[in-house]
């Protein structure tokens, strides 16, 4: 919005200098296909010239039915090649190679153009994609997800129009102007000069043009994401909109962002056809002011009519170029504001990874120094001041009221938050001196809302390495996290493909496919953020034995909502209100603690 504040106060300089930037950083984009820049540039200054040579065939034509002394540059051409074949078969025969040497110009200079493009959109979603996956967590879930999706699609391909159609216009328009307007100042240099006059008002029409361009597509493109957006939570939440009859609701926002992008596309519209009639007309003006002067008499001199009809020819054909380069202007400017929203993106900042310790296996034993954290923009911190020690292979429970600060105790072990103050060690090393990968390798994640991708029961299992695991240990895991039963009445079984987070699945089933995740990874510290909550009582007991296989070994946390999943670990944390307040095993708990007390009656529930 910086820059509409620019447009706004006619801050050109500031505007300019982005405008550069944004360029160069396209360019960064374009440099690799500079073979395709000099194929499009040399297609493109073929097709100027066999424009520019159909305007002197016509001179040639004109003069052979006049009979006058041929000054054309192809009948000289035509009589060094072969000067005894007649008019009658030359100019035809140079009228098909010029269309020839057109088309040609036309593809060379299209096609290359066209194929660099392409493949910008291609580099910038790639990087975008790997962005999105090194982005800070908080950050990512605090940006809008129809403006991420938007950009992603519809954005990047507004940069396709920037480097194809305003390049390919500024080449092919661009070298057929300078082709015309050599071409005149060949026949008739005094007369061309006075075509130069006009030059300047258009140009600054075209300025004026341009600014306002770049001020609405950036609103066109921003009610594009609102749209996106409305639609998005739509889709997603159609069954609690119905349940609370909040239809009409979301119609109403959705009509208000509809029609605020109906408003921006019409200004952007009418913007745009405004601009080409008056150009058109000063060009008019400019047309007629020429012919008052050459019909005067005295700058036309030699010229025969056939030489007249060519000029002619060419000054009228400078109209579609000056026209097109001035239209050029939007286009690019469209092109330039989805560069600096994508660039915005990618130069945002990265999960900090500068760790450099790796370790093969960790045994698992972590440990809290006075660790808080306050999410930004939150008046009390939702953890305060955490000391705890967890021995390796230790299993521990974690229980607490909604919103006690348990997940976001997981969010700091991964490090996908990082503590405000105090410090966390995994086998007594920081874990900021890890490298991020390595230090996540060390956990297995059943998370709070487990997500389930578009892909197979199989490859959802395996997660990050579907060909690493052998069907045999897929199986395994999915029958060690009891997802066996339901996944065998699937109509593919484990290659069933899921959709929509697996929405077709009950919430149970999602997260027992979360499970059988986590057992696979096999990884030394297993965390479980109320991975049993939708379980069953019965699904749940048997879940609680083959857990108490996979804990053998490796630190365990679960926080839970069900007593009877905690009630065996070796140490029980109470959490509340982000303050460890209690800790110890269940017995001495039950016996000493009112909250944990509290807790247990409600069966550790939510309240
Ligand atoms: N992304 C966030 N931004 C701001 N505040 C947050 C965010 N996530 C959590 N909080 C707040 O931090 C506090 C702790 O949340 P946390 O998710 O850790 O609770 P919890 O113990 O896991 O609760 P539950 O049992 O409901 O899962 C809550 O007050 C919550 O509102
Ligand atoms: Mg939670």
């Amino acid at each position: 919005m910086a820059d509409a504040g620019h447009t706004v106060t006619g801050n050109e300089s500031a505007g300019a200098a982005t405008d550069w930037r944004l360029l160069g950083r396209l360019t960064a984009y374009l440099r690799p296909y500079w073979y395709c820049f000099a194929v499009s540039v040399a297609g493109f200054g073929l097709f100027a010239l066999g424009m520019v040579l159909l305007a002197d065939l016509l001179q040639y034509l004109l003069d052979v039915v006049a009979g006058a002394e041929g000054g054309s540059l192809l009948q000289g051409v035509a009589l060094s090649i072969a000067g005894d074949t007649p008019d009658r078969i030359a100019i035809p025969a140079t009228l098909l190679a010029l269309t020839l040497l057109r088309a040609l110009g036309l593809f060379l200079g299209a096609f290359p153009l066209d194929y660099a493009a392409r493949c910008v959109v291609f580099a910038l979603r790639a990087e975008l994609f790997d962005k999105l996956c090194v982005a800070p967590l908080a950050e990512l879930e605090s940006q809008d997800r129809g403006a991420q999706l938007s950009r992603m699609t519809y954005v990047t391909e507004q940069v396709t129009d920037a480097t194809r159609e305003a390049v390919q216009t500024v080449l092919r328009e661009g070298l057929l102007l300078v082709g015309l307007l050599g071409y005149m100042l060949y026949l008739n240099w005094r007369l061309t000069l006075i075509v130069l006059v006009v030059a300047p008002p258009i140009a600054l029409l075209v300025r004026w043009a341009g600014r306002r361009f770049r001020l609405h597509s950036r609103r066109v493109q921003e009610s594009m994401a609102a749209i996106a957006q409305q639609t998005g939570d739509a889709l997603r939440g159609q069954r609690d909109m119905r349940a609370f009859a909040a239809s009409d609701y979301s119609k109403l926002r959705f009509a208000r962002d509809n029609s605020d992008n109906l408003r921006e596309s019409v200004r952007f519209a009418l913007l745009r056809a405004v601009s080409t009639p008056v150009v058109q007309l000063l060009l008019a003006g400019g047309l007629g002011l020429m012919l008052w002067f050459a019909l005067g008499g005295q700058l036309l001199g030699s010229f025969s009519a056939g030489a007249l009809a060519a000029y002619l020819a060419a000054a009228v054909q400078t109209g579609k170029p000056v026209r097109q380069l001035s239209a050029v202007q939007g286009t690019l400017q469209r092109g330039l504001a989805a560069v600096e929203e994508i660039t915005a993106q990618l130069d945002r900042e990265e999960e900090r990874d500068t760790g450099t310790h790796v370790v093969e296996r960790a045994a698992g034993a972590l440990r809290l120094d006075g660790v808080s954290f306050t999410y930004p923009g939150a008046d009390r911190p939702a953890l305060a001041d955490i000391t705890l020690a967890i021995p390796a292979g230790a299993t521990v429970g974690i229980v607490g009221r909604s919103g006690a600060g348990k997940s976001t105790l997981v969010d700091l072990l991964l490090r996908f938050i990082a503590p405000d103050s105090g410090c966390i060690y995994l086998d007594e090393v920081p874990l900021t001196d890890y490298t991020l990968a390595n230090l996540r390798e060390q956990f297995a994640l059943v998370n709070q809302s487990p997500t389930l991708f578009t892909d197979t029961i199989a490859n959802n299992i395996a997660m990050a390495a579907p060909g690493r695991y052998g069907r045999a240990r897929i199986e395994q895991a999915a029958s060690a996290a009891r997802a066996m039963p339901f996944i065998a009445q699937l109509p593919q079984g484990l290659e069933t493909r899921l959709a929509n987070n697996g929405e077709a699945l009950s919430g149970g089933e999602r997260q027992r496919l979360a499970l059988a995740r986590a057992l696979l990874k096999d990884a030394p510290v297993l965390v479980i953020d109320e991975g049993t909550a939708a379980l069953d009582a019965d699904t749940e007991t048997r879940f609680r034995s083959a857990l108490a296989e996979h804990t053998r070994g490796r630190t365990t946390i679960i926080i839970a909502h069900r007593m009877a999943t905690i009630a065996a670990a070796d140490i029980i944390l109470v959490m509340d209100g982000g303050r460890l307040v209690e800790q110890g095993a269940h017995p001495e708990l039950a016996a000493r603690s009112p909250l944990y007390q509290t807790l247990c009656r409600g069966e550790l529930a939510a309240l």
